[in-house]
């Protein structure tokens, strides 16, 4: 369908011109995404509870449980968080303040040695699957709710480290704790992190958060479906299969951020910073944007977030899970596209064409941007191991 993907592309492109100001450097540093009815912002009614809808879909909610999409916030006085962040220190520069963490009442604190006064972690963003951010919140003179996001973060496999793009490295005194985020950036943060943020004119009541990206988050409108669902009625909700690919990874990008958030001069490869924006670097992709040209085959050749992901669960760790899906397009049969045309060949396609980047010395996330890389970001031929195939 040529047609289809003209259009794509020149959605893509139309949304190079639409452009902010926006600021890569801290994931603190985030344009406000005003899209369509799924706005980023979580919802201010109470969607219906994931229990709701187990008593129907209790496949899709077991395994939802452990998804990362859960556990995007998390209280400061769970133990899990108690245990990884209480009675350890961390000092950013060698010379610079030392902070530490500890346990005062089930509660998790953290000092400085540059700043007489503790301050109280209410809340950590990230589940931890690649880091996890102290917060600590505070009213404004206004009345509203701000936060601090702390100088120090948790990184697996269990270290501290300085907090990305925080950039508050020897800073004296409280900020050497962490940066002050404005009301309207902190309600941005819960905005992405959360499925509902109730607030009286703009003071969170913390106590009534609904944690985590829940299922009203990517299919709003639970409660008419449930009604209808007991009626007996047709079925309404939206259906993901049927949003087109671009569609589909905007809809993911609301959080993940978008391809037309960004410049055209921001859209560079050589930025590694877009390695935080999975759908940013997808929508680059020959694969995503050419998909079209692929001849119809035994399997179905859509290109978009879950061609690879299944938003109810962790993301698949085997490499040859991915490179299964880059095979399904890729190869000589007559139903593929172009086969590999490197002198190296080897199944291990990922180390090439989309691997794993350091954002910063201790977050490391999967460039989505597929594509050719010059020779010299390219693996030793050592690290990979020999082709199986014949
Ligand atoms: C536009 C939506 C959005 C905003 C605003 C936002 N986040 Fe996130 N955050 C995400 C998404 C999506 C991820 C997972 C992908 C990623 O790593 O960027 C994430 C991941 C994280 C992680 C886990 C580490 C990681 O990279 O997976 C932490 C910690 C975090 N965010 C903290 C914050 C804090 C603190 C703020 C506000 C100062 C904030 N976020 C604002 C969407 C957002
Ligand atoms: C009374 C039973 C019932 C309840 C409760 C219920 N659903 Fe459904 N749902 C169905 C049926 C039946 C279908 C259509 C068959 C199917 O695809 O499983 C459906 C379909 C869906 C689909 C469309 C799937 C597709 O084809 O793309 C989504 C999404 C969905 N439900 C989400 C939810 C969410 C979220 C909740 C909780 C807010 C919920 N459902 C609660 C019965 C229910
Ligand atoms: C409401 C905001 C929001 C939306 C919408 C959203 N995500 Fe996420 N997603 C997040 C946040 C926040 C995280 C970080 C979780 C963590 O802390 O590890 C995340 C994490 C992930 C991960 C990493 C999981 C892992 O095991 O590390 C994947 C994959 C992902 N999202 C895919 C998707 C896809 C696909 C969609 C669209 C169908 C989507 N997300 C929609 C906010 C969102
Ligand atoms: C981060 C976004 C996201 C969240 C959160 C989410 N879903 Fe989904 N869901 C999707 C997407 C995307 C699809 C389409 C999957 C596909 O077509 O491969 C889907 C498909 C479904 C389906 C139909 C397909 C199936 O696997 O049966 C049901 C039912 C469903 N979701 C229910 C839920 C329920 C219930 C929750 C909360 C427990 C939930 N979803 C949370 C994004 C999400
Ligand atoms: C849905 C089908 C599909 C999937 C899945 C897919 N690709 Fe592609 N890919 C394409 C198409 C179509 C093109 C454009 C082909 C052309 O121009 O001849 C392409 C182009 C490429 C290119 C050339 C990029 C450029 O800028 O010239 C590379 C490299 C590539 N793909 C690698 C991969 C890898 C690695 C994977 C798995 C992680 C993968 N692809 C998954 C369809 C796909
Ligand atoms: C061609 C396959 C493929 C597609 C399509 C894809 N991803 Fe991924 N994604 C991966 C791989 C590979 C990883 C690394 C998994 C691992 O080893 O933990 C990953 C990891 C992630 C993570 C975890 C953080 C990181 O960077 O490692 C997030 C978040 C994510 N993907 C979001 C998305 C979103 C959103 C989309 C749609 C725009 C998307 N992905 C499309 C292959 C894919
Ligand atoms: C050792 C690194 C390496 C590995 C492993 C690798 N590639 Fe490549 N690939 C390259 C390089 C370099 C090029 C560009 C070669 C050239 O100049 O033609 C390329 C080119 C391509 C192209 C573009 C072909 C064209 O017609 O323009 C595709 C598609 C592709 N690779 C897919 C894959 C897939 C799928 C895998 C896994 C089965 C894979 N590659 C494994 C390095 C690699």
């Amino acid at each position: 369908m040529p047609g289809r993907h003209t259009t794509i592309r020149l959605i893509a492109f139309l949304g190079f011109a639409l452009v902010g100001i926006w600021s890569l450097l801290s994931w603190s540093v985030q344009k406000p995404v005003s899209v369509s009815e799924f706005a980023v912002h979580a919802s201010d009614h109470q969607p219906p509870l994931m229990n709701r809808c187990a008593s129907c879909h209790q496949d899709v909610c077991e395994e939802f449980k452990d998804a990362p999409h859960t556990q995007t916030l998390i209280e400061a006085s769970d133990p899990l968080v108690l245990s990884r962040f209480a009675g350890r220190s961390f000092q950013i520069t060698k010379d610079g303040p030392l902070i530490s963490f500890e346990e005062k009442n089930k509660q998790l604190w953290m000092t400085s040695d540059a700043y007489p006064e503790s301050m109280r972690i209410e809340w950590m963003f990230g589940s931890g699957q690649h880091a996890m951010t102290p917060v600590s919140l505070f009213t404004n003179p206004d009345g509203s709710t701000e936060l601090i996001e702390g100088s120090v973060s948790w990184f697996p496999p269990n270290v501290l480290g300085a907090t990305p793009g925080a950039d508050l490295t020897g800073s004296p005194g409280i900020r050497s704790l962490g940066g002050p985020i404005d009301h309207a950036r902190t309600m941005e943060c819960f905005g992405c992190h959360v499925t509902q943020l109730p607030h009286d004119g703009g003071r969170i009541r913390q106590q009534d958060i609904i944690k985590g990206v829940s299922c009203d988050r990517c299919h709003p409108g639970g409660e008419k479906h449930i009604t209808e669902m007991e009626q007996g009625a047709e079925l309404s909700i939206e259906k993901w299969s049927e949003l087109s690919p671009l569609e589909s990874i905007n809809r993911c990008g609301e959080c993940h951020r978008r391809a037309d958030q960004l410049t055209a001069s921001e859209l560079s490869p050589e930025r590694s910073v877009l390695v935080r924006f999975a759908p940013v670097g997808m929508a680059m992709s020959a694969c995503f944007l050419k998909q079209d040209s692929v001849p119809e085959g035994p399997h179905s050749f859509r290109m978009d977030c879950l061609t690879c992901h299944d938003p109810h669960k962790p993301a698949e760790k085997s490499k040859e899970f991915y490179v299964e899906k880059c095979l399904q397009c890729h190869g000589p049969e007559k139903h593929q596209v172009s086969d590999c045309t490197s002198a190296i060949t080897s199944r291990e396609c990922l180390e090439c064409h989309m691997p794993t980047v350091n954002v910063t010395d201790n977050l490391k996330l999967t460039d989505h941007w597929i594509r050719i890389r010059k020779s010299s970001d390219l693996p030793a031929v050592s690290e990979l191991a020999p082709n199986p195939k014949p």
